[in-house]
């Protein structure tokens, strides 16, 4: 199955968490996080060598995990329409060459503000496009709300997200080679236990956060008993300014 080459990068304290605590969305800035975890330009370097054509990430990192959203107004339209993928041609010719800014979100739970359209570009991105990944099981009402908001969506599975039909998606449709992930916690683990990644670029700062539910790198279900960790094979490892740790490692895929 064709898909892009994936790789994920992801900031952690020495115990591997991803941020302060459950309810702690580093997109809205954390003081301690920032102190602690300054930024290194490892990430810029990433980007600069890696040129991704697109982003994969969890609704997790805009909305916390037990977030309800906002009721949205019934949907109108024929739900066999909604339920096919929405490309508007317009948006795929503008944004193809910019990137897109792909998010799982099978429940329908994010509002967006930032889409890409023109005039509602997220400050500082390269303005790559919005595109959300949903399901059969997403609410109508959000696909109609996707489409009033012109954000293209791509159909993969009935539940949860079909990651590999999603990636096989962005690589037929709109072209994807070299897609990136920010998001190495609950994503990062299932796209790794789905085999759907090559690299990973561990970010490591000096401190211990601790914490019981605290997101960490690669959460998923305990591992069966026939079931082995992916092996990873360490491509470089170097101390960075700060005491930060950049670590790179090839995913083994047998
Ligand atoms: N330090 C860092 O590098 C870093 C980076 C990013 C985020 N963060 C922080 O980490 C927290 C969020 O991370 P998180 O680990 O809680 O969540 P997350 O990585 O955002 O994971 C949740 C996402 O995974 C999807 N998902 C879960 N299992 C799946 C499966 N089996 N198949 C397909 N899709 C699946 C969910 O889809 P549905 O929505 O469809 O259910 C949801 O989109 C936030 O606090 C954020 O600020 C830190």
């Amino acid at each position: 199955m064709p898909r892009p080459k994936l790789l994920i990068y992801g900031v952690a304290s020495v115990d591997g968490r991803l941020t302060l605590a459950p309810d702690v969305l580093l997109l809205f800035g954390d003081e301690r996080w920032s102190a602690l975890a300054k930024p290194s330009g490892i990430y810029e370097q990433i980007l600069a060598e890696y040129k991704p054509q697109a982003w994969i990430e969890g609704s997790n990192s805009f909305v916390t995990a037990d977030h309800t959203p906002d009721p949205l107004p019934p949907a109108d339209d024929d739900p066999a329409e909604l339920h096919q993928d929405f490309l508007p041609a317009g948006v795929v010719e503008r944004s193809a060459p910019k990137g897109w800014f792909t998010v799982v979100d099978s429940r329908g739970r994010v509002r967006w503000y930032y889409t890409g359209e023109p005039g509602k570009e997220a400050p500082g991105s390269g303005g790559e496009h919005l595109l959300v990944f949903v399901t059969r099981r997403t609410p109508v009402e959000y696909l109609a709300y996707l489409r009033r908001e012109n954000v293209p969506y791509l159909l993969a599975g009935d539940e949860q997200v079909d990651l590999p039909l999603a990636l096989e998606k962005l690589r037929t449709q709109l072209g994807v080679e070299r897609l990136i992930s920010t998001s190495p916690g609950i994503l990062g683990g299932a796209l790794l236990r789905a085999g759907l990644v090559d690299e990973f670029h561990l970010e490591i700062f000096p401190a211990v956060i601790g914490g019981t539910w605290t997101p960490s790198l690669f959460a998923a279900p305990d591992l069966g008993p026939g079931e082995w960790p992916a092996r990873l094979k360490l491509l470089s490892a170097q101390a960075q300014g700060g005491g930060h740790l950049w670590l790179r490692y090839e995913v083994v895929h047998e």
